[in-house]
């Protein structure tokens, strides 16, 4: 048998998104290693307890909160992201030898899917090399598919193609077609040609959500404002838009 571990993708936000898979994983779970994320990202964690406290049959498994160390802000962006995933390898890899029996099952969940924009299956390939364990993939709704269900929008036009992007990346390259962007804290949305059309949704899937369309002419501006007050209220955001060129 040996160590196991089940990478979980919960969805983005919505308790209601957590699959009948991802239910069967978190009932077969004895520990769940958590990132701890600081103060700001209190209700993430919360719901993500949420989500065990309501799917899991048995109370027997435990949490195990793991320091996530900093990620150095100045230098080469991918340097920083590789130091950080250098760092959270060696805490995982011991969370791992220490707190998971030699027939022991762990969970890590992820937000969204594991696949999108998130290093949880990166890191455990390292952690690998220095652990004996395996490991299975559950996979989860991401905020694409949260944006696009709320938006009642398909996600592309007929035959044409998506780019998924951040907002670093539409910054330095621009927009052609159709693009969804993620991880963007400067609204890059608004140096966008006025005629471009988005669909704008924070805090997606949550008793929070905001959603905007139209374009970026027309509401552009609001969107950036109601960001700016949301990001305040909550001391946090998330949010996601789909970018429509004409
Ligand atoms: C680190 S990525 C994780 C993506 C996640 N793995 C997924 O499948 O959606 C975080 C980014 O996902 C987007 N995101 C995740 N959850 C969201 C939500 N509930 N509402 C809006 N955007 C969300 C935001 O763009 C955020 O900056």
């Amino acid at each position: 048998m040996g160590r196991h571990i089940h990478v979980i993708g919960i969805g983005a936000g919505d308790p209601g998104y957590v699959t009948v898979q991802a239910v069967e994983a978190l009932n077969d779970t004895q520990v769940f290693f958590a990132m701890d994320k600081g103060e700001q990202k209190s209700d993430l964690v919360a719901l993500r307890r949420e989500i065990c406290t309501r799917f899991i049959r048995e109370p027997g498994y435990r949490f195990v909160e793991l320091p996530d160390p900093k990620r150095s802000s100045g230098g080469d962006y991918r340097d920083a992201v590789s130091e950080w995933h250098a760092a959270r390898t060696r805490i995982w890899a011991t969370a791992i030898a220490t707190e998971l029996g030699p027939d022991g099952v762990g969970a890590f969940l992820a937000w969204g899917d594991p696949s999108l924009y998130d290093s949880t299956l990166r890191i455990l390939d390292a952690v690998a090399a220095q652990v004996d364990f395996t490991f299975d993939v559950i996979p989860g709704i991401t905020a694409i598919q949260a944006l696009t269900a709320r938006h009642r929008i398909p996600l592309n036009d007929v035959g044409e193609p998506v780019l998924i992007t951040t907002g670093r990346q539409l910054r330095s390259r621009g927009l052609s077609g159709a693009a969804v962007v993620m991880l963007d804290a400067d609204c890059t949305f608004a140096a966008c040609g006025a005629d471009t059309r988005i669909w704008w949704g924070a805090y997606l899937g949550t008793g929070d959500e905001l959603l905007v369309a139209g374009t970026v002419g027309e509401v552009g501006q609001r969107i950036v404002a109601l960001r700016a007050e949301a990001r305040a209220r909550h001391g946090w955001i998330m949010d996601t838009y789909l970018l429509r060129a004409v």
